[in-house]
């Protein structure tokens, strides 16, 4: 009887979508509280695989119900054929809800990141933001300005045509938009179409908080792409944080329980943007090759880099993390050593520990300083049988100690550690379990 936030601790990609689904078995309701088509989160199930974009992965259980909620920006044409594909694929097994309030994203948005992005290119080589392209920044910038058509307006005719009016108005910069009457139509028939989905879901989560039963909100990108507290201006435009979890699902504070985290024990980056512990040469190509880094709705290439203990302090406190989830371990099998960063030193040379510089161009100066941790042995099928039947006690010593480690200079117990993409192949080791199976040497964390 929880209300449970996972959020990414990272740039994104660090596997939430896996977490949540783990989370979901014992769940009524699972609400993605921002974004829109920017995301993917693969899921691998014994029947197939599915990458879902707008839908909340709860929609993939029975008597699970997954909300697209209120703090997003819902692309109606793509969601129908994401949930075309699910249906396809028979992996439809849960309810899909969405909530009235969220924003439309309409290929107006498409049309403007694009421009946005050759202006930004176009003026400065650094000036682009590498967005998915998708939309997302003009559909937020909409939201905020007032020029917003929401999925409510999808079933009033007279309000949408004047909607659109205005927001046609304010585009004039824009070349190649659809004719409005055409998009009008479009939508028309889409909101027709989604029409029985479409609620005011706040009073379900509401009443069902109040009936005791878990609700768990699925953070779509991640805290460091924050608009307010990421590398900005090199970031999306919701709030990927606990706190904007809330906003966008319409849960007040008090009931939030717990706040998991969740970090590769790499990293990995896609866009633009600082990256102090970013890693290239064979070792990069590697964990490329070995971690399946290519983003799951662009298709490009994800940077790598090693574990950022300074972002990740940073996160943890931002976002009051009772717990962490640390995954694909997996993929660091088999390296003699495993760097992580514990501190940057500024071209200043001051040492940083848990605040990054505000300034983008700030933290793509600084110099990490790594501690190295011995590795652990490749992760082969043997290992991640034990690993399923044995539990924790499985886990290779190394292995426990860089955990406890993150732990440790964390302050956050690691509840979770994922080593495959399927589902099962996630432990739950219980709350403190690393630090103290880790042996009595290994300090351990408070709270
Ligand atoms: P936007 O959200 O499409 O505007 O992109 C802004 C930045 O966030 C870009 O650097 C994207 O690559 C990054 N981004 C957005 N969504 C995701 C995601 O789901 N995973 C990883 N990076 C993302």
């Amino acid at each position: 009887m929880t209300v449970t936030v996972v959020v990414g601790a990272q740039f994104g990609d660090e596997a939430k979508g896996k977490i949540t689904d783990y989370l979901a078995a014992d769940a009524r309701y699972v609400v993605r509280t921002g974004g829109g088509p920017n995301a993917g989160h693969s899921i691998h199930l014994a029947e197939g695989s599915v990458v879902l974009h707008q839908l909340a992965c709860g929609v993939l259980r029975h008597g699970v119900t997954g909300v697209s909620g209120p703090g997003m920006v819902i692309d109606p044409f793509r969601l129908e054929e994401e949930i075309r594909e699910l249906e396809g694929k028979h992996l439809l097994k849960g309810t899909i809800l969405l909530s009235e309030r969220a924003h439309v994203l309409l290929p107006i948005h498409q049309i403007e990141d694009a421009w946005e992005e050759e202006v930004r290119s176009a003026a400065s080589p650094k000036g682009g933001v590498g967005t998915t392209r998708t939309g997302i920044g003009p559909a937020y910038a909409d939201r905020a300005g007032r020029w917003g058509i929401r999925m409510a307006d999808l079933a009033r005719p007279a309000i949408l045509s004047e909607r659109l009016d205005l927001l046609y108005a304010s585009k004039g910069h824009l070349k190649g938009l659809p004719p409005k009457d055409e998009l009008q139509t479009r939508l028309v028939e889409v909101g027709g179409r989604l029409a029985p989905m479409i609620r005011a879901t706040e009073p379900l989560l509401w009443e069902a908080i109040a009936n005791g039963e878990n609700v768990i909100l699925e953070g779509a990108q991640s805290a460091l792409l924050d608009v307010d507290f990421g590398t900005y201006p090199y970031v999306t435009s919701s709030h990927p944080t606990s706190a904007g979890a809330l906003m966008g699902s319409g849960i007040p504070p008090q009931e939030l329980d717990e706040v998991l985290g969740v970090t590769k024990a790499y990293c990995t980056r896609v866009g633009a943007g600082p990256f102090p512990t970013e890693v290239g040469g064979e070792v990069g190509e590697y964990l490329q090759r070995e971690g399946h880094e290519r983003g799951a709705t662009t298709g490009r290439l994800r940077q790598v880099g090693w574990l950022d203990l300074v972002l990740l302090r940073y996160v943890a406190k931002l976002n009051g993390f009772t717990s962490l989830a640390v995954t694909k371990v997996d993929v660091l099998g088999g390296f003699d050593e495993v760097p992580v960063a514990v501190q940057y030193v500024t071209p200043h040379g001051d040492t940083l520990t848990d605040y990054p510089p505000a300034i983008a161009e700030d933290l793509a100066g600084v110099q990490p300083v790594y501690q190295k941790f011995p590795g652990w042995p490749k992760f082969n099928e043997r290992l991640k049988e034990r690993l399923r039947t044995d539990g924790a006690h499985a886990l290779p010593s190394t292995l426990r100690r860089f955990l406890a480690f993150v732990a440790q200079e964390t302050q956050v117990p690691v509840e979770y550690v994922s080593f495959g993409a399927d589902r099962d192949d996630t432990l739950w080791l219980g709350r403190g379990a690393p630090a103290r199976s880790a042996g009595a040497d290994l300090p351990a964390w408070s709270g």
